[in-house]
């Protein structure tokens, strides 16, 4: 494995003080108060208000709060470039060459991409600190543990995944604008998104292909035996039909009908059974939650809604169909984002402004658009149980299905049992 002797951003140097990277030149700032007006530049001190500030706000000046925002907005790029790196496979192909320096071209040619492109992607990646460059300046590497990092599921594969978020945002971003105006329309629809359900398939997969079976179904009584034995299972707002067809396969026994209200997504997760052989035990379905019918009651055992409850228009009512259509004993599993309900609450919730950015770029703004209040994927905890509750279940919140997961388990029982 090659260690990129002498390269440029390689190894800690004495002359960089044993540090991976030489210090960042103090960024040249143009936002910075005129110096006749120094109260400008008082350190931000006031901490009054309901919220305190997070610590390293406190005492911030004007020009520190500016290299704050350089940072981030930079951050916000080296972001979207390491959402083309997934995309493209283009980080797979660095992994592959397990440390050792190849130019663009060569790079290229592997990844069967043009030289073009790709040496701008290096550019952004290499002066992003994510690809080291070695002392020629014309070839790049991959250290290792970046490899392992960015490629492997349950380190920082899916932080790419989450990063492919951007650009799937930024197609909506002139409707979001659109919405934000007084005269503009209440959000925007499903098929704005284009692959939504693709992006969102991806993200739970992540942790269903790991965590389902092994993990989180044992955490509810039971289940697990029920499902060897075999009980109808029905999974709300399915999406691509992920966890469906995990559950399918691992319980043949057991009958699994994921039903959502989009159409291309249906399609794809029936296109998935097929190709898996699963058509015996797993159905999908296009069908509206509020329009359960009447005709299903007392039928499943085990119903599902994740991450799917805050897009629906009118949860009340989708409780109301799910009250009727479980069988006695029967339990539901909501999940979603552990987050809190008041903005103050979540100041220190890692990806908390990436979960509020979501949510006003999807979340809401679907679910405004189909009819709804706006709950948002951030409606939090305490909003989610007093909902679920005043639906008619009885409700235990375990604050994390299983460790590394961003959502929160909301474990139901009808109320009258
Ligand atoms: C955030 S996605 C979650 C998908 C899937 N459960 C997962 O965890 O990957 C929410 C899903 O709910 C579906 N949905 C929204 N409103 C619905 C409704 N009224 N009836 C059925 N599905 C709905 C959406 O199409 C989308 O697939």
């Amino acid at each position: 494995m090659q260690s990129g002797k002498g390269g440029v951003n390689t190894i800690p140097s004495k002359a960089m003080g044993g540090q991976l990277f030489p210090p960042c030149p103090p960024p040249v700032m143009n936002v910075g108060p005129p110096p006749m007006i120094d109260w400008l530049a008082q350190p931000d001190d006031d901490a009054e208000g309901p919220v305190a500030k997070p610590p390293h706000t406190v005492g911030e000046s004007m020009p520190e709060f500016g290299a704050r925002i350089m940072e981030t907005v930079n951050a916000g790029f080296i972001a979207l470039s390491i959402a083309v790196g997934k995309e493209t496979g283009l980080f797979s192909v660095l992994a592959g060459f397990e440390g050792q320096p190849k130019t663009s071209q060569e790079i290229a040619d592997e990844a069967g991409l043009k030289e073009r492109y790709v040496r701008e992607w290096l550019g952004a990646m290499t002066t992003g600190r994510i690809v080291n460059m070695d002392a020629s300046g014309k070839r790049f590497f991959l250290p290792p543990h970046r490899a392992i990092f960015l490629t492997t599921p349950g380190l920082g594969y899916e932080l790419t995944i989450l990063a492919a978020a951007l650009p799937m945002q930024g197609k909506v971003f002139n409707y979001i604008i659109d919405s934000f105006k007084r005269d503009g329309p209440r959000g925007i629809s499903y098929e704005h998104f284009g692959d939504f359900h693709r992006f969102m398939n991806a993200c739970s997969l992540i942790w269903w292909d790991r965590h389902l079976v092994s993990t989180f179904i044992p955490t509810i009584p039971g289940l697990k035996d029920m499902l060897e034995s075999g009980i109808s299972v029905l999974d709300l707002g399915c999406g691509e039909g992920g966890a469906s067809l995990i559950l399918g396969e691992a319980f043949p026994q057991s009958s699994i009908l994921g039903v959502d209200i989009c159409s291309h997504a249906v399609q794809e997760a029936s296109k998935a059974a097929a190709d898996r052989q699963l058509t015996n035990n797993v159905r999908f379905m296009e069908l509206d939650a509020h329009d359960i019918p009447d005709d299903w009651a007392g039928r499943f055992k085990y119903v599902l809604a994740w991450d799917s409850i805050h897009d629906m228009a009118n949860p009340g009512k989708i409780l109301e169909r799910v009250r009727k259509i479980l069988a006695p004993g029967g339990i539901m599993s909501v999940l979603e984002v552990n987050a809190r309900s008041e903005i103050a609450d979540n100041m220190d919730m890692p990806f908390a402004s990436t979960f509020y950015t979501n949510s006003m770029f999807h979340c809401m703004s679907v679910q405004l658009h189909a009819g709804g209040e706006g709950l948002g994927n951030m409606w939090g905890r305490e909003r989610a149980e007093e909902t679920l509750r005043s639906g008619g279940f009885k409700v235990e919140t375990f604050p994390s299905p299983f460790e590394g997961s961003f959502n929160c388990h909301f474990l139901c029982r009808l109320d009258s049992e």
